[in-house]
């Protein structure tokens, strides 16, 4: 195998390997869904002889996924799926488990990025765990003969789950994919309260700006923009809502938030926070209608979302002004600054921690038993997109809500009789 571990490319692996346990340990400690599921997994061992391969950004929380996937009998192989998001340190304590190999390191190239992604193809795995489709991408392109062999695999994201169902409705997807994305449990928690409150938490420390009395510019009010607005507006700030789909746009209107093109929102904003999982929502022609000192940041999956080629060649000059803030200056003497390369900014600045440990603990406790179930399960579903059963996504919620000490209601059997009938009227 060419592409080194994290391991062999640290100089000091035992120092960062113990700095990354503390940081697995904490999450762990705050992941009651994860602790159950671990309890479960250990006991009766659902991915004996399996081989996963991840694609993640593989920081604290992660790391916890990585360790319960290798407790429940897998071999694991992880690699990041952003070359910025990674954390050494705790890519160096996953890879001291025997169980688990990791080649995510921070800072890499693209030919790096993609060569870690194929150095976990090189232990064919059986089964894989994406945030984004990189890993899909690969295996369909450039390793097909592992496809045979693969039982299936979950995707994290709305970016990847798009790419998957691009592929599925070609008729180029080959193997079983959970849209591990659109479950309640994962979407309405993580995309909304996790991205709002990440993304905001990282423009601030990126920048140590504070959002009150500002101008946020909010693009894109899918899952992860309403969070971003509503946190933003928790924040004092006034929220700009730019969208290109009628009632995501009224959602946002009767919301309170001022709506417009982005046209008239690049006149009007201090900070850009883009959330659209699309290309080309900032470009020229708003860049050169924005204020002096603006902040812009991406919250979306891919590094797409704002035109840097552009504002490239409209800037004189690019200066790094803080750690994680990138200064445009452009020839009339305005200063546009982005933050972490325009990568998603709550994973990709310098100080990021993503989201949430409670947040990551739902998005993986329903990733986790979505890898149970595609290997228990695999002959109930053939190539393509499916749905994670939604007494899977109950499941993950009855063991938070009994972590959190929280008792709901039951419904009667008269109750439930009623919702199931259509007799009763007046
Ligand atoms: P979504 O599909 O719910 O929302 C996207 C919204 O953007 C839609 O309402 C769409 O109409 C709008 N949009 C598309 N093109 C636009 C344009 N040119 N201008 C304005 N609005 C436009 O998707 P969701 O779940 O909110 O995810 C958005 C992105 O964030 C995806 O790339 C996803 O993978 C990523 N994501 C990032 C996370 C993070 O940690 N930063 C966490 C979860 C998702």
């Amino acid at each position: 195998m060419s592409q080194p571990t994290i391991t062999e490319q640290l100089d000091e692996p035992r120092v960062a390997r113990e700095s990354g346990r503390k940081k697995i340990e904490w999450a762990r400690e705050h992941m009651p869904i994860m602790t159950a599921i671990a309890e479960e997994f250990n006991a009766e061992q659902p991915l004996d002889g399996e081989v996963v391969a991840m694609a993640m950004h593989v920081e604290a929380k992660t790391a916890v996924l990585t360790e319960v996937l290798a407790e429940a009998g897998a071999e694991v192989a992880i690699t990041g799926c952003n070359p910025l998001s990674t954390h050494d340190d705790v890519s160096a304590a996953l890879d001291a488990n025997d169980a688990i190999t990791s080649y995510a390191k921070r800072g890499v190239d693209d030919d790096a990025y993609y060569a870690a992604i194929e150095a976990t193809l090189d232990h064919e795995p059986t089964v894989t765990v994406d945030d984004g489709g990189d890993l899909v991408m690969a295996i369909h392109e450039d390793y097909p003969e592992l496809i045979d062999s693969i039982v299936g695999g979950c995707e994290e994201t709305t970016t990847g789950v798009h790419r998957l169902r691009a592929m599925d409705e070609d008729g180029e997807l080959k193997y079983p994919m959970f849209a591990v994305n659109d479950t309640p449990m994962k979407r309405l928690f993580d995309n909304v309260h996790g991205t709002g409150e990440a993304s905001l938490s990282s423009i601030a420390m990126t920048t140590n700006l504070s959002f009150a009395g500002k101008t946020v510019v909010v693009s894109g009010y899918g899952y992860c923009g309403r969070g971003v607005a509503k946190k933003a507006a928790g924040q004092n700030a006034h929220v700009v809502v730019t969208e290109v789909e009628p009632r995501r746009a009224l959602e946002a209107h009767m919301e309170g938030y001022e709506v417009c093109p982005m046209d008239e929102a690049a006149a009007k904003g201090d900070i850009f926070v883009t959330t659209t999982g699309n290309r080309d929502v900032i470009v020229k022609e708003h860049f050169e209608r924005m204020s002096d000192g603006v902040v812009l940041a991406n919250a979306g999956h891919f590094n797409v979302e704002i035109d840097l080629d552009a504002l490239d060649d409209l800037a004189v000059s690019r200066e790094e002004v803080r750690d994680g803030v990138e200064e445009f200056k452009l020839d009339d003497g305005r200063r546009i600054n982005v933050l972490a390369d325009g990568r998603l900014v709550n994973l990709a600045a310098p100080v990021a921690l993503g989201h949430p440990v409670e947040v990551m603990d739902q998005s993986f406790g329903i990733q986790a038993v979505s890898v149970r179930e595609m290997v228990e399960n695999t002959d109930e579903y053939g190539a393509g997109v499916h749905e994670v059963p939604d007494e899977l996504d109950k499941e993950v919620a009855e063991i938070k809500l009994d972590a959190e000490g929280i008792d709901i209601d039951d419904l009667s059997s008269e109750q439930a009789e009623y919702m199931d009938s259509w007799q009763h009227g007046t």
